[in-house]
């Protein structure tokens, strides 16, 4: 099925779903939208998220995808249920990585790093409390979105705010940890050099890709070809200094279209 598939974040983040994806089908056409004049969703209220979120998923109806992927762990707390309500193709949310987490840690102590909405939100709060068996320890990360999304990911404050988050995780011995954030894979490098070689870090994009592989296969609407898919990227604020810091992430020269809303 030619039809495209709809991928969405608040900003750059959901770039790092978007790489998975393209790595798992790279036949499928993608369109992937930016929601940068009102990112950060990690310090906003419940209800402005969603309405967002609803915006964009009817952006996606109108240009007829075949499925829609939330890019951003904070969107999905918000309003993926409310998608789903909406719309019936398959719509596929982020969640933490809890889950493998604890599966992989050793000593049953996981750190998660997430925005604050995150951290607050009912759907967050319910997924960590079915690991009783497990030390699960939230650490909320205000400010390193806008690191990254002022392209500043080596910057003495980046890993200055990243040292203040990740500190206490290790002083209490976290041996695995979650990057609940779609922005936080592009700060791989710096958290690893931070946590050392021995605690893990998990991430969900390739995961959230296998399950878009899986709806889309079980509904026969895989793209069938041996050619690359076109990928469209659009955001709120569509400047040139946005265009060049997604192709900076993205890895390639892209063309940065405006939302018309
Ligand atoms: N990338 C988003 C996430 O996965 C959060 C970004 C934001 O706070 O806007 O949670």
């Amino acid at each position: 099925m030619q039809q495209p598939v709809g991928v969405f974040d608040s900003g750059v983040g959901g770039l790092s779903v978007l790489a998975s994806i393209r790595h798992a089908l790279p036949a499928e056409s993608l369109i992937y939208v930016a929601d940068s004049k009102y990112m950060p969703y990690g310090c906003k209220p419940e209800s402005e998220i969603l309405a967002r979120c609803l915006q964009i998923a009817d952006y996606f109806a109108a240009r007829e995808c075949k499925a829609m992927v939330v890019a951003c762990n904070t969107a999905t707390a918000a309003s993926v249920a409310h998608i789903r309500h909406r719309y019936d193709c398959p719509v596929i949310g982020m969640e933490p990585a809890v889950k493998p987490a604890v599966q992989l840690s050793r000593s049953g102590v996981v750190g998660v790093l997430a925005t604050r909405a995150t951290c607050a939100s009912a759907k967050f709060n319910r997924l960590i409390d079915r690991f009783t068996h497990a030390s699960i320890l939230v650490q909320s990360a205000p400010g390193l979105v806008e690191r990254i999304e002022m392209g500043d990911l080596d910057g003495e404050e980046t890993k200055a705010l990243l040292r203040r988050y990740l500190q206490p995780l290790l002083m209490q011995k976290v041996d695995t940890l979650v990057l609940g954030c779609t922005h936080y894979p592009f700060l791989q490098s710096q958290i690893r050099a931070i946590v050392g070689e021995a605690v893990e870090i998990i991430d969900s994009g390739d995961a959230i890709a296998r399950e878009l592989a899986r709806q889309l296969q079980s509904r026969d609407h895989l793209q069938c070809s041996d050619q690359h898919g076109e990928i469209e990227f659009l955001s709120s604020t569509a400047v040139m200094q946005y265009a060049s810091l997604i192709s900076r992430l993205w890895g390639a020269p892209i063309r940065l279209q405006e939302l018309p809303f």
